[in-house]
């Protein structure tokens, strides 16, 4: 489906939270933490962007007053962007695959009701599921063409 960017979807897949490691974090914010590390060490731009927008962090960026910081990057809107959003939320924090439904049911879980991050996957839940639904019906015209 993805062509010749499929390098740069895996690349995003693999990195896309790396902005978690102790050592990278700088506002607390991983997907904004993730993209200034990888543009440090001077990875693609595209991947760079693509990191600091995955799954709709402009939504948690908002709740955390870090909006403006996010806008250095371009959330690109593309087949690759929702295709990495997907993959993101229909698999498990250890990689087994799940559905959307079940993914966001066990983030707000693991993080409790009164928590920023279930405030915003509550949020940004519409995006993303319309981000799947792109994709799927994509993957579909891959194998059924129109
Ligand atoms: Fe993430």
């Amino acid at each position: 489906m993805v062509g010749d960017d499929a390098a740069i979807l895996e690349a995003a897949a693999v990195l896309h939270d790396v902005g978690y490691a102790p050592n990278v974090v700088r506002t607390g914010f991983h997907p904004l933490d993730g993209a200034l590390y990888l543009r440090s060490i001077e990875a693609p731009e595209r991947l760079v962007h693509l990191v600091a927008h995955h799954s709709c962090a402009v939504r948690e960026a908002q709740l955390r007053g870090l909006a403006d910081q996010l806008a250095e990057f371009v959330d690109e809107e593309s087949p690759i962007r929702d295709a990495l959003w997907m993959c993101d939320l229909t698999t498990t924090p250890d990689g087994e695959p799940t559905s959307f439904q079940s993914r966001v049911e066990e983030i707000k879980q693991r993080y409790g009701p009164d928590d920023l991050v279930t405030a915003f996957i509550d949020a940004a839940a519409p995006d993303l599921s319309a981000a799947i639904d792109r994709t799927t019906a994509r993957l579909r015209e891959q194998v059924q063409p129109m």
